[in-house]
């Protein structure tokens, strides 16, 4: 717990960065089974975004876990704290105002290359986690909204029997024969958004055609230009 701690509030507000930088800072939130294609969106979308002039940046779970959350596993406690700090990460740059209230915050140190790059801007982050639990997402979606920043949440939703017989890493396997114990959607449970934003079928449609309906949404919202 930390103690003697004061918060520093910026000189620049949120809404005077995103008028000047013309670029309005949200959360684009995908969540789905694992090999549901939430990575492969995400990055896509990503490139097609930043493509088009919008800086934004990805946060996905495998890669997260190699560092900020390393010392996470995959319980329901776990599960829990890797999605709570995920949701931190994706409102924070933009809520504070200015870099120097940024520079002491540690996720600059965390994140360096994600957040020198970007450290002056006004973003769309892009996260790619299961997060199984809609409570969870909730959460992150409150300390979005509490704080004025969209929250757009993309159900990448597959049948779990199409993502298991993708199984690019071999879990679904593993999972099935017992050598991952609480495996997303074989010992452990994924809980479906009930209202999300977008929801994207990658049996169904490429990712082009995902990518351009999360890109549709933003803009009929005015997110983007
Ligand atoms: S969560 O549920 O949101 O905390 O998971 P996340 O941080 O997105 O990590 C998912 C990736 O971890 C690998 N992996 C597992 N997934 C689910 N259950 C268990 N037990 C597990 N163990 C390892 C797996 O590669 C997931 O990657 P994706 O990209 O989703 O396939």
């Amino acid at each position: 717990m930390s103690t003697n701690i004061t918060w520093h509030e910026g000189s620049v507000t949120r809404e005077e960065r995103e008028t000047l930088l013309r670029q309005k800072g949200l959360t684009i939130w995908f969540t789905g089974l694992s090999a549901s294609g939430k990575s492969t969106l995400a990055s896509a979308l990503e490139q097609a975004l930043l493509h088009v002039g919008v800086a934004s940046y990805r946060l996905d779970g495998d890669n997260i876990r190699f560092g900020l959350n390393k010392n996470l596993g995959f319980g329901p406690e776990d599960r829990t704290e890797n999605i709570r700090r995920i949701a931190e990460v994706g409102w924070v740059d933009w809520a504070f105002g200015s870099p120097s209230a940024l520079a002491g915050n540690c996720l600059v140190m965390i994140f360096p290359s994600l957040f020198t790059s970007t450290l002056h801007s006004t973003l769309v982050a892009i996260t790619a986690f299961i997060s199984p639990y809609r409570e969870d997402r909730d959460s992150a979606r409150k300390l979005h909204e509490d704080n004025g920043i969209p929250f757009v949440e993309v159900y990448v939703d597959v049948p779990l029997s199409v993502v298991e017989a993708r199984d690019p890493k071999g879990l679904y396997k593993k999972a099935k024969a017992g050598e991952i114990k609480e495996f997303t959607g074989i010992s452990a449970p994924y809980e479906e958004p009930l209202k999300p934003e977008v929801r994207v079928r990658t049996d169904e449609v490429s990712v082009e055609q995902g990518v351009k309906m999360v890109i549709d949404y933003l803009v009929e919202k005015g997110y983007v230009a």
